[in-house]
């Protein structure tokens, strides 16, 4: 199987199937890269693969479909997976952290109907495994608001953030999740109102963070802006330019942070006429002092024996 992927294909698995995991995000957990993302085929709604090295996938399991096993939680949720005339909802971006506390594997998710983006609802399931057993705890509106583009960050303290686009996407609310991770504890910031962003992506770099978004045009790209801040409970600055005027063809997925000073810019080239042939994009963020910048490259190439990375226009 590939040591090289092309950006911008739908890259393939150990068996040589199509990798869906779009919208995405991966956790780093015991040797492995886990992979989570939307996989719409069938019945599935989120499917996981796993990596050592972020070539050779292999697939483990379809973690959310209209099957998985419901429980309530304390939160009152809305349980259904699918519509009343039994129609598919949609799960989107998910993204998953692990808490140490409860050693359960939390996902967050964008919850919508699959009709429309009306419910603008977050959706949370969890496990014991990193990879399979995910039982589903339903949807709802974070303290009312809507709630559509997300994406979830753990500081090294193990504190974790919601940050989802509300009001119709003019806002993007920054929310702490309650210790276990199964509530939002509190709204921190309604950042940038009417600033209409969405795709949120969080890391955390030599003790500052780093917010990366697009606008919000649908399945077109977009000029991707990134913020920074001094904590994730305090102020953000003004959103600057990341990427070109179309991020390259992307829209943020994630970031993946390598080691303190190798962050991987992971991202969708959405295929808007037929979503299943999306393609990725994983780009190295350079730094030119604090600011994070974006280079095109057509092809990441693992070296075997060293497991380096190298990006090759
Ligand atoms: C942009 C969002 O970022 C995607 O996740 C998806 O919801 C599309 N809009 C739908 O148009």
């Amino acid at each position: 199987m590939p040591n090289r992927l092309v950006n911008g294909e739908v890259w393939t698995d150990e068996q040589g199937e199509p990798i869906h995991a779009h919208g995405g995000h991966m956790l780093w957990y015991k040797g492995f890269y886990y992979w989570y993302g939307e996989d719409r085929r069938a019945e599935n709604y989120v499917s996981c693969y796993r990596s050592a090295d972020l070539f050779h996938w292999e697939f483990r399991s379809h973690i959310l479909t209209v099957n998985t096993q419901t429980e309530p939680i304390r939160v009152r949720t809305d349980l259904r997976l699918s519509n009343e005339d039994g129609s598919k909802i949609n799960l989107e971006r998910p993204k998953v952290l692990y808490n140490e506390l409860t050693r359960k594997f939390v996902l967050w998710a964008h919850y919508e109907n699959g009709k429309d983006y009306r419910a603008a609802a977050c959706a949370i399931a969890t496990s014991d495994r990193p990879d399979e057993g995910f039982v589903y705890h339903g949807s709802f509106n974070p303290y009312g608001y809507m709630s559509r583009d997300c994406t979830l960050f753990q500081d090294d303290n193990g504190s974790a953030y919601f940050i989802s686009a509300a009001r119709d996407n003019a806002d993007l609310h920054v929310y702490r999740l309650a210790d276990d991770y199964l509530n939002v504890d509190r709204l921190i910031r309604k950042l940038w109102q009417g600033e209409y962003r969405e795709a949120p992506a969080v890391f955390k770099r030599n003790g500052r963070y780093y917010m990366l978004s697009s606008f919000c045009t649908g399945w077109a790209p977009n000029q991707g802006k990134y913020a920074v801040a001094d904590s994730m409970e305090g102020d953000w600055s003004l959103l600057h330019d990341f990427g070109d005027e179309t991020t390259y063809d992307t829209q943020p997925a994630f970031v993946l942070k390598l080691s303190e000073n190798e962050f991987l810019y992971v991202s969708d080239r959405w295929n808007a006429q037929e979503y299943d042939r999306s393609g990725y994009v994983i780009l190295p963020i350079h730094f030119e002092a604090e600011k994070p910048v974006l280079r095109p490259f057509e092809h990441i190439q693992l070296e075997a024996t060293t497991g380096v990375i190298h990006f090759q226009l």
